[in-house]
């Protein structure tokens, strides 16, 4: 059994925080170098925040936020991680189910997301929910002296209903990549 907060404490997700291993933060690198404090902020910056609890478990087994786009309100960007334990047990496509309806529900139009192009695990995730590939880019990150990671810039188009008006909304971004 489970269930789906939208705020916990900040000491809380921070001792989540602190639990996940370096290969989990290795993809997904938005908690890294915070302190306390940074924690805090992520809490407080705006976003929308979702954590998976379980009655009998971690205080918290998995996190994800929708961030809305500045200046584009029909985009939110993502982000989601499940705690080492509980990884492949189908808390990640839960919680990001629960995160698509909670976008439908308020006429967001796109989720928008980035992937390392190695992460096949959270890949095979978004495929399998519908996310498309936009482009990627190149030798984002790099791994001790030597090693660049590159990112797939990813989204999943929701059914448009609140923007009228527009006509030309494009669900094909092979479209344009063909023809840069
Ligand atoms: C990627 C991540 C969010 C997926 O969440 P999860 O709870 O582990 O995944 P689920 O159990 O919901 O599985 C969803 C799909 O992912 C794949 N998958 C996830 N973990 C897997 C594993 N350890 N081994 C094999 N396949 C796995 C499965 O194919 C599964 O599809 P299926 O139901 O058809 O078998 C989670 O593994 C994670 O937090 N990883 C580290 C951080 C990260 O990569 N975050 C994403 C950054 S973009």
């Amino acid at each position: 059994m489970y269930k789906i907060l939208e705020r916990v404490p900040d000491e809380t997700l921070y001792t989540f925080v602190k639990s996940l291993t370096p290969d989990t933060t290795r993809n997904f690198y938005n908690f890294v170098g915070r302190n306390s404090e940074g924690i805090k902020a992520i809490v407080e910056d705006g976003r929308q925040n979702f954590f998976v609890q379980l009655y009998d478990g971690a205080p918290i087994t998995a996190y994800g936020f929708l961030k809305t786009k500045v200046g584009c309100p029909w985009i939110v960007t993502f982000g989601l991680v499940v705690a080492d334990n509980y990884q492949g047990k189908g808390y990640g496509k839960l919680l990001l189910d629960f995160m698509i309806h909670w976008a439908k529900e308020r006429n967001i139009t796109k989720i928008w997301g980035s992937v390392f192009y190695d992460n096949e695990h959270a890949i095979k995730l978004y495929k399998d929910v519908g996310f498309v590939c936009e482009g990627c880019f190149l030798n984002e990150v790099v791994e001790g002296s030597d090693k660049f990671r590159h990112l797939y810039s990813i989204a999943l188009y929701l059914p448009m209903r609140a923007m009228s008006g527009i006509s030309n909304w494009s669900t094909n971004p092979q479209w344009y990549i063909e023809r840069f």
